[in-house]
């Protein structure tokens, strides 16, 4: 690791090295907290940080960044390794895309790798999105897997080799271990979901089978105090139900803990009285907490089972959400201002700043005159983001010269954007936080109208075409953040007395309530005392799986044909749809309708309309 730091830019050393987070990053807000409950075992655990690893500029809650979470996790460690516990950290990959960190360099991650691997993961997993691209398939294995050397598992992931051609272990299947403190003996895996969108060079294997590998079968057989299961991997899915049931199969008795990823939210599960979940949310707003207590180094396997079903409950698991911010970090650590950083922290803030800085992620395009939502504002609604994009911005940027007469429908999927606008500068930076994705514009010429203006439609409402065919649920084309979300809104809570809610404290010295910050109020399985942090609850808004716009159409009447225009990732449901409304085409009828990728031609309208400087 010094080794790295010390081929840094002379320019780096030039910085004030009393910095932490990012310079232009808001000052955390004080708020009431909830107290982290420690065990014997104790995690902190990341998960679909995308590139945020700058923390968020415009809010906050989330300001602190990746140098910061180091000195937190070795102030923490410090901290365990005082009451003679242990600490390990955990992360369930998707760390890349979605953040000019990553995306704002050609190739992409240029700075981010380095950045990553600076904190100390004892058990790290790979994302879908570190396979959808070749080159980030293969950066990852020749530089995260070696960065992480023996802590990177991919018990369901091969790499292909592009020397060779040979089919090959991404990394370890697992991992054993034994904690430093307390000698608890770990048996680590590492999973990633059935994905199927992966590039040519990975093979996901279906947890199904890999269950019934040999190394499998014999690693759920080891004489261990814990299984460690992480993976990027939603906690109530099939694939976890499946390890979970594999697992229990060969120990009636061993505590099983599960880290979990994927669908951005936080989130919690218990399997049964000694196996539970955890997964962290995402974009770095979250670092999970998880504890175990009762949990200790070398018993026994019990081999005979007695006649109640669940294992004998004689420990706890306990659960938080840390919003990352500074307030919270000085306040779980019980240090401050002077105290808190770590040199090696405050040198990962500086070297996410000059990266930063090179990219030039400040450089402003235009002012976001309001802000504008993905999830917690009404589709349709002059504060969403898709109102924006369908009535003003694709109106007037899918436009190809030679067709510009054509009357066109354009349709995009609503996962295509990741983030909210704010108000104010719109910089590099954001274009890539709201759509990271190299999406180009294809078409299909002069599709009557008839069959066309029901495409949406059935990509929105799904139904019996989508489900018969041997591809992903269209509820896959919405931001990852509706999966586990099943009400058209999550009503505001009543309000509470949080001075007499579990664990709750008010550090501020007062007995009035004071303002809580817009932000997390979770409930999962375990009850609604998750977060570090008391907010004000965020409406949740289902928004649908795709969003259309009509252009160029005739002022009176419906044209006979149109061009029907999408971004690329869509094409599979699009080409089903005209199908099941009379149309057959195929792959070869599609063409490419713009070069510029969604993002880019957003990024123009932007420089164009929201001219004005902040
Ligand atoms: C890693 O993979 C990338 C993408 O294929 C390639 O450009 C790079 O040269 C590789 N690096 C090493 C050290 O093999
Ligand atoms: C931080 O804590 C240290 C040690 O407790 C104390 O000496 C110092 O005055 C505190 N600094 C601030 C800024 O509160
Ligand atoms: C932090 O950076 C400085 C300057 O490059 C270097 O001398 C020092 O060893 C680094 N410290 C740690 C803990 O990484
Ligand atoms: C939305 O914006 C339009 C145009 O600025 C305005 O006419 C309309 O009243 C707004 N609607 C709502 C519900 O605010």
């Amino acid at each position: 690791m010094t080794k790295r730091l010390l081929t840094w830019t002379t320019a780096t050393l030039l910085l004030p090295l009393a910095l932490a987070e990012q310079p232009s990053a808001p000052d955390a807000v004080a708020a009431p907290m909830r107290d982290l409950p420690w065990g014997d075992l104790n995690f902190l655990q990341t998960t679909d940080s995308h590139g945020w690893h700058a923390g968020h500029l415009q809010e906050s809650q989330y300001s602190a960044d990746w140098g910061d979470y180091i000195s937190f996790a070795e102030q923490m460690q410090a901290k365990a390794d005082e009451q003679g516990v242990d600490l390990l950290l955990i992360d369930c990959g998707d760390r890349i895309e979605g953040n000019g960190l990553y995306d704002g360099s050609d190739p992409k991650g240029q700075y981010l790798y380095d950045i990553v691997r600076e904190q100390a993961i004892d058990v790290i997993t790979t994302g879908n999105h570190e396979l959808y691209q070749e080159d980030s398939a293969a950066r990852e294995y020749n530089q995260t897997v070696p960065n992480f050397k023996g802590k990177y598992l991919a018990s369901n992931l091969d790499y292909i080799n592009p020397q060779t051609g040979k089919q090959i272990a991404m990394a370890a299947r697992y991992r054993k271990f034994t904690t430093k403190n307390k000698g608890i003996r770990v048996l680590a895996l590492g999973f990633l979901f059935d994905f199927t969108g992966n590039g040519k060079n990975t093979v996901v294997q279906p947890v199904e089978k890999t269950i019934e590998e040999q190394w499998f079968q014999e690693a759920i057989r080891e004489d261990v105090d814990l299984f460690l299961v992480a993976g990027h991997v939603t906690l109530n899915g099939p694939e976890y139900k499946a390890i979970f049931k594999a697992i229990r199969s060969q120990n009636w008795d061993t505590p099983i803990q599960f880290f979990g990823g994927h669908s951005h939210i936080r989130n919690s599960a218990k399997y049964d009285s000694k196996a539970y979940g955890l997964q962290a949310g995402r974009y770095m707003e979250t670092i999970g907490w998880q504890s175990i207590k009762g949990i200790s180094g070398g018993g026994k396997k019990e081999k005979k089972r007695p006649k109640e079903h669940e294992p004998r409950a004689s420990m706890s698991f306990k659960r938080r959400y840390i919003d990352t911010n500074l307030f919270g970090y000085h306040y779980h650590t019980g240090l401050n201002e002077s105290t808190f950083s770590t040199e090696h922290g405050k040198n990962v803030s500086s070297m996410i700043h000059d990266a930063r800085k090179a990219l030039n992620l400040d450089h402003s395009f235009g002012c976001a005159p309001r802000n504008l939502w993905l999830n917690r504002a009404q589709y349709p609604g002059n504060d969403s983001v898709f109102t924006w994009l369908e009535d003003e911005v694709m109106p007037s940027v899918v436009v190809r010269d030679d067709r510009k007469e054509t009357p066109r429908i354009a349709i995009t999927n609503t996962g295509a954007m990741r983030f909210d606008i704010f108000k104010g500068a719109f910089t590099k930076d954001t274009t890539y936080i709201i759509s990271p994705f190299v999406s180009k514009l294809l078409y299909i010429k002069d599709v009557p109208y008839k069959s066309a203006k029901g495409v949406l439609k059935l990509i929105n409402e799904g139904g019996p075409v989508f489900s018969s065919a041997d591809m992903p649920p269209v509820s896959q084309l919405a931001p990852p953040e509706q999966m586990s979300i099943h009400a058209d809104i999550i009503p505001p809570l009543p309000p509470r007395d949080f001075r007499s809610s579990n664990g709750a404290q008010a550090p501020l010295g007062s007995s009035e309530k004071p303002d809580l910050v817009p932000g997390y109020t979770t409930i999962d399985a375990v009850g609604d005392d998750g977060d570090d942090t008391l907010h004000e609850p965020i409406p949740f808004f289902r928004v649908p799986n795709c969003i259309q716009s009509d252009i160029a159409f005739p002022k009176e009447g419906e044209p006979e044909n149109v061009d029907l225009v999408f971004v690329d990732f869509i094409q599979p449901w699009i080409l089903l749809a005209l199908e099941f409304s009379g149309q057959s085409y195929t792959k070869d009828d599609v063409e490419v309708y713009m070069e510029d990728t969604l993002t880019e031609l957003m990024a123009g309208w932007i420089k164009e309309n929201w001219k004005k400087d902040c």
